[in-house]
């Protein structure tokens, strides 16, 4: 199970704190809002530049080396697939107040012979969030632009392909509004319509 934010606070010296919620945005100035909106107020989410891509780099090759995944993860693999994409719709990093990269979401077209096998002109979604700061609604948050870059483009679906046995990826994309439509080999596929 991972923590909660309502359990524990990281401060920037990477140490955790329990601490009560309400004492904690009254530290802050957060007294008069909800969990969620604390959440929100502390990640800021915009387009992702090639200047972001040493940092998209570092979080998906984390990600990548707990998968024991030998997939490419340096910064001229994220500024290709994703940043600078042809077939971007949109790439957006999330950040913290200080500017620190917390995560990053790409949505991209699949065209006509795409190697995940889907209708040209879906769309292909991935979610990669820093392990620091996972559970802190950022995924969430990430997903706000995509979505309305998805509706601007006319998408009839979007795919996520996630390993079968990547219960808090499957958890994540279930809890935004994906369901599962099919599965391959070692990856169940959700989408969303
Ligand atoms: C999966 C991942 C994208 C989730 O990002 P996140 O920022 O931690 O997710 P959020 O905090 O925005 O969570 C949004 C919702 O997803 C669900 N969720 C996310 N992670 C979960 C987990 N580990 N267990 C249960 N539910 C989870 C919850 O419903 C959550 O809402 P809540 O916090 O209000 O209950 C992130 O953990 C990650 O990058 N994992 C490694 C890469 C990956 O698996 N990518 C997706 C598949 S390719």
């Amino acid at each position: 199970m991972r923590a909660r934010p309502t359990d524990a606070v990281q401060f920037t010296n990477g140490s955790y704190h329990c601490i009560a919620l309400h004492n904690l945005f009254q530290l802050v100035g957060y007294a008069d809002v909800g969990v969620e909106d604390f959440r929100m107020a502390n990640v800021r989410v915009r387009a992702a530049t090639p200047a972001d891509a040493s940092a998209m780099s570092e979080i998906l090759r984390d990600i990548l080396a707990l998968w024991r995944s030998d997939r490419p993860s340096n910064v001229s693999y994220v500024i290709a697939h994703c940043v600078e994409h042809p077939e971007r719709l949109r790439c957006s990093v999330a950040v913290d107040r200080s500017g620190v990269v917390l995560g990053f979401q790409s949505l991209k077209r699949a065209k006509e012979g795409n190697a995940y096998g889907l209708p040209a002109g879906w769309g292909i979604i991935g979610t990669y969030v820093d392990a620091k700061a996972a559970g802190r609604g950022v995924g969430k948050a990430l997903f706000s632009p995509s979505l309305e870059a998805a509706h601007k483009a006319d998408l009839k679906e979007i795919d996520a392909t996630i390993g079968q046995n990547n219960q808090s990826g499957m958890a994540f994309y279930e809890a935004i509004g994906f369901r599962t439509y099919r599965s391959k080999p070692g990856a169940i596929c959700k989408n969303m319509s």
